[in-house]
């Protein structure tokens, strides 16, 4: 059995104990081990979450991290804090790169809130732009090279290019791909890396039919038309999986989505458990 549960979210499952966020992660078990990807951005959230669910972070083999925002990497010291010595990190190279919102000139950081000198004495980290195994059966998508579909971009997020600045180009961007025996459950941190793109990279390096999509989804800047084009698709390329848009999706993206696929579009707030085959 697989059992992916969401540790952090905007917001927490009705009538629990459990708290929400500005943030995301992800809690996945598996026979073969488990793995923490994003750890939201307070730290506090998610380990108050852990106790509440009974997820025990010592038990935890290996951490992903889907890319640099504070919202997903900010709880990462205090988490450190439980989890084993020098505990595997995957990620993108790119991960520490000093990323910026910009609004009205005043720059605001909103990369990874720890230099990688800090965090080297508490992990190992594997930084790498291609697909990885983590655990038997859940893979990185490694970087997603064909941006030919609309990005999950926000206009303020800017990178610094030499003295003058250039949008964001989210190369570290990563989402997990799990090979459940029903098919693929593609979970997703941010999904800047796009929508679409993202699940053309996975059906192409995986070779199977995605089941479900779980995640930020990042539509907040999408076009009436990108969100047309986008369900369209869906449907068309991709059988319509399930999906469970949160945390950056948008309330507009979420109705288009739900309108179009009612009975595949399902919450996320911390607390949801999917459960697979092996
Ligand atoms: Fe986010
Ligand atoms: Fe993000």
């Amino acid at each position: 059995m697989i059992k992916i549960r969401c540790l952090v979210e905007n917001a927490a499952r009705r009538a629990s104990a459990l708290w929400g966020e500005h943030g995301m992660a992800f809690h996945i078990q598996t026979p073969d081990g488990a793995i923490l990807f994003d750890t939201g951005q307070s730290g506090e959230v998610l380990l108050h979450n852990a106790r509440e669910l009974g997820i025990d972070l010592a038990q935890i083999d290996a951490l992903a991290i889907s890319h640099a925002h504070y919202d997903h990497t900010g709880g990462l010291m205090r988490v450190l804090e439980h989890t084993r010595p020098m505990i595997p990190l995957y990620a993108s190279p790119d991960l520490f790169r000093a990323r910026y919102s910009v609004h009205d000139g005043a720059l605001t950081s909103i990369g990874v809130p720890f230099t990688r000198e800090k965090l080297a004495p508490k992990v190992e980290f594997r930084l790498n732009a291609e697909p990885v195994e983590i655990l038997p059966g859940v893979w990185t998508t490694g970087e997603i090279p064909d941006r030919s579909d609309f990005e999950g971009r926000s206009a303020t997020h800017q990178i610094r290019d030499g003295d003058g600045w250039q949008p964001d180009p989210y190369r570290d961007d990563f989402s997990l791909v799990i090979q459940a025996a029903e098919g693929l459950v593609v979970l997703f941190g941010c999904g800047h890396a796009g929508l679409l793109n993202i699940l053309k990279h996975v059906k192409r390096t995986f070779r199977r039919e995605i089941i479900t999509v779980v995640g930020g989804m990042h539509l907040i800047s999408a076009t009436e038309d990108d969100l047309r084009r986008a369900i369209v698709t869906l449907k068309t390329n991709f059988g319509t999986p399930d999906v469970y848009p949160c945390h950056c999706t948008g309330e507009t993206a979420y109705v288009a989505l739900a309108r179009a696929f009612s009975d595949k579009t399902h919450p996320c707030p911390a607390g949801t458990l999917l459960t697979y085959e092996t």
